[in-house]
């Protein structure tokens, strides 16, 4: 299959949707780590691309270049260091036209902020990924690091680069795959030495969710005992269905993705597209009264589990929470209710169910049920 080349041609919607939450993630990832005074943090970006596409506008490099300059004030402060490795490869050319054309963009940037040199470092390669995936691997595991595996297609989708990132402990990572491609060629052999996922499986729900259950079943390869999580938000263009694999074992870098996943979409928080058809629940179902939509279906599952004693504390709310693909303003919200309904009490203004209170400083808060009606 011929790979697309992005850069022939403007970025579309989709692609700029994935560049924001990649930046977007980013601008939560470094002041976290940055403020905590790391002295060595490292940004990965695999498939770089060209820095800037046909008209201009910025590709996921300059858009990291961008996200390290607001936080220089910081970094200079808190005597960090920050190394930038990027890679740009055309498999089936012999020119490194590309590879140049980054070089030149990102020079042009440092250039242009000549402080930034201070504060980092960018470290340039030309090289087929499945050869240096392996010789930087190392290097992803020294240091906290962030991974952007922005490929064409899906061609390095494959187990052992998952397996490999699972076993760092300071990593978050964020995958691109075009998982309609499982859909169509999933049983195919080129497929399956990458990647084996059961279509047939896959195939029990609708194309829609392809993203989310190629995700799932990438879940089941893990180690059980894993600490890493995987996160989908599918990206449509026409008939396809692409998406980012978010990947981290931190609650807090959780925390942060589900942030930016939300804030790019405040109905289902997974997708560019109405997914879970939210906008059709406002209609009164006939025979079955309003369909709850995903926020207030998580929210009456958050309620029944606290009402029969499944979730007793802020601690394993958030837990379930960040576990459901939620933030806390949806469990706030519920609990809020709940006890000016006087189905609870708890002893705070607040339901303490976020990151700071959980895990940060942690602060435990009893919900003790009052009425189960
Ligand atoms: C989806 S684009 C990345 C876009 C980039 N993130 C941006 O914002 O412009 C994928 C890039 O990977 C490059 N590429 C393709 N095969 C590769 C390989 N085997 N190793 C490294 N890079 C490769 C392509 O030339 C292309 O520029």
């Amino acid at each position: 299959m011929a790979a697309k080349n992005l850069h022939s041609k403007p970025f579309d919607e989709e692609t700029i949707t994935k560049l924001e939450i990649f930046e977007n993630y980013a601008q939560e990832w470094l002041p976290t780590f940055i403020m905590q005074g790391k002295p060595n943090l490292c940004i990965f970006d695999f498939f770089a691309g060209t820095g800037y596409d046909m008209a201009g506008v910025p590709g996921s490099p300059i858009r990291l270049l961008h996200k390290i300059k607001e936080q220089q004030g910081n970094i200079f402060q808190k005597k960090v260091h920050i190394t930038l490795f990027l890679n740009e490869f055309e498999p089936n050319k012999k020119t490194q036209d590309k590879f140049e054309a980054l070089r030149t963009a990102c020079d042009i940037f440092m250039t242009a902020n000549a402080n930034l040199k201070h504060v980092v470092e960018i470290k340039y390669y030309n090289e087929d990924f499945e050869g240096l995936f392996p010789v930087l691997l190392p290097e992803i595991k020294k240091f906290p690091s962030l991974v952007f595996l922005d490929q064409n297609g899906i061609k390095f989708t494959s187990e052992k680069y998952f397996l490999e990132l699972e076993k760092t402990y300071q990593t978050d990572f964020l995958y691109f795959i075009s998982s309609s491609y499982f859909w169509r060629f999933g049983k195919k052999r080129e497929f399956t030495m990458h990647l084996e996922i059961d279509m047939d499986e896959a195939k029990k729900d609708p194309y829609k969710f392809i993203h989310r259950n190629v995700i799932s079943q990438i879940r089941n390869k893990l180690p059980p005992r894993t600490k890493l999580k995987l996160y989908p938000f599918s990206l449509k263009r026409d008939q396809n269905i692409h998406g980012i694999i978010f990947g981290a074992s931190h609650p807090r870098a959780v925390d942060k993705f589900l942030g930016v996943a939300w804030a790019k979409n405040t109905v289902n928080g997974q997708a560019n597209f109405d997914i879970d058809d939210d906008a059709l629940k406002d209609q009164l179902d006939l025979f079955k009264g309003k369909i709850k939509k995903r926020v207030e279906a998580f929210q009456d599952i958050v309620r029944t589990k606290i009402l029969n004693g499944e979730i007793t504390n802020n601690a394993q709310l958030y837990d379930f929470t960040l576990g459901e693909g939620h933030i806390s303003t949806h469990t706030v919200e519920i609990l809020k209710q709940m006890k000016t309904r006087k189905e609870i009490s708890y002893d705070c203004t607040s339901p303490l169910a976020n990151y700071d209170n959980v895990y940060k400083k942690p602060r435990l808060l009893e919900y003790i049920v009052l009425s189960k009606k």
